[in-house]
Formats: C-alpha cells, structure tokens, sequence
C-alpha cells in the first residue's frame, strides 16, 4: 500500500509498505533515515522515539499504516539548518559535548525525548528530566552525562530566547 506521510516538514508517499510494518521500519529502510533506532522493536527502551504530531511516541509501536496523513519528525529533523550545513538543535549539541554519546543507541531516542521536554518546560529539575527520560534506557552512560547534556541545552534554549 501507499503511506502518504508529512516527514521532517516534507511531504512523502511511501510505496510497497506492508500493513503490518513498523512506522520505524517504514522511515529506517524505505525512506533512508536510520537515525530512530531499534534496539527491542517491544516499546521498552525508548531509541525508536520520534514526534508523532507532536507529540513523542515509540515509531515500533506504530504501525505504518497508522500515520497516513500525518505529521512525523525524526531526530535527523531536529536539525534545521540549510542542506549542507552542519547546524544543530542546541539538545543534540548538548549530547555531543557533555559525553552523553557513547555507544550512540540510546541517543536519537533520547535527543527526542529531552526536546521534547524543554519545549514543555524550558528550565526542568533534575527530578523532572529524571520522569521524562524514564522510559529511555542507556546501558552506556550511567545517565549522568545524559542530565549533563539536557542541562546544558535547557540553559543555552533559555539564554538564546
Ligand atoms: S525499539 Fe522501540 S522502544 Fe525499543
Ligand atoms: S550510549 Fe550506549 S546505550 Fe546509551
């Protein structure tokens, strides 16, 4: 079947897609972005995460059939800047910076999630970061280079508006 998907602000129709296929199968080996990973493909560890209008969800949850006529971005989405230029979002800059990257699975879900939650509430508490990452696990880092970096975006977002 045809999936007729807005991603990363472009409008897409996605050809041969089976009913039952992920939406992160759809986006990693039909549309050519493999930054949502998958790591359970069972919606527990949160590397799969994209906004699903809007809003953050597991794309292994949901089936490819499911986002006819809607809105997706992907982590590759969060950055912004011209084709070619090598901006991006001050949330995945944080991650590199801060060490929060180490094996790397963990960290488009991750990415996701934690802008996500700066664009809820742009000066979050350690607790509040702690809620939002809940569901995205890291095997890596020990989670405190992770706090690091969404501290760091939370206060280069706040000095930057
Ligand atoms: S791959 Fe989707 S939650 Fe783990
Ligand atoms: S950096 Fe390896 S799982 Fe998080």
């Amino acid at each position: 079947m045809r999936v007729n998907v807005t991603v990363n602000g472009s409008a897409e129709a996605v050809d041969d897609v089976w009913e039952g296929e992920s939406l992160l199968y759809m986006l990693r080996e039909r549309m050519g972005l493999p930054g949502s990973k998958n790591a359970c493909e069972q919606g527990e560890c949160g590397s799969c995460t994209v906004y699903l209008d809007g809003v953050p969800a597991c794309a292994c949850l949901v089936a490819a059939g499911q986002v006819e006529g809607r809105d997706v971005r992907t982590v590759e989405g969060l950055a912004e800047g011209p084709p070619g230029d090598e901006w991006l979002d001050p949330v995945q800059e944080a991650f590199a910076e801060t060490g929060a990257v180490q094996c790397g699975f963990c960290t488009p879900g991750l990415i996701v999630q934690s802008h996500d939650l700066i664009e809820r509430n742009p000066a979050p508490t350690d607790a509040e970061i702690r809620e939002a990452l809940a569901g995205n696990l890291c095997r890596c880092t020990g989670y405190e280079k992770i706090l690091d970096a969404v501290r760091l975006a939370a206060e280069r977002k706040a000095a930057a508006t």
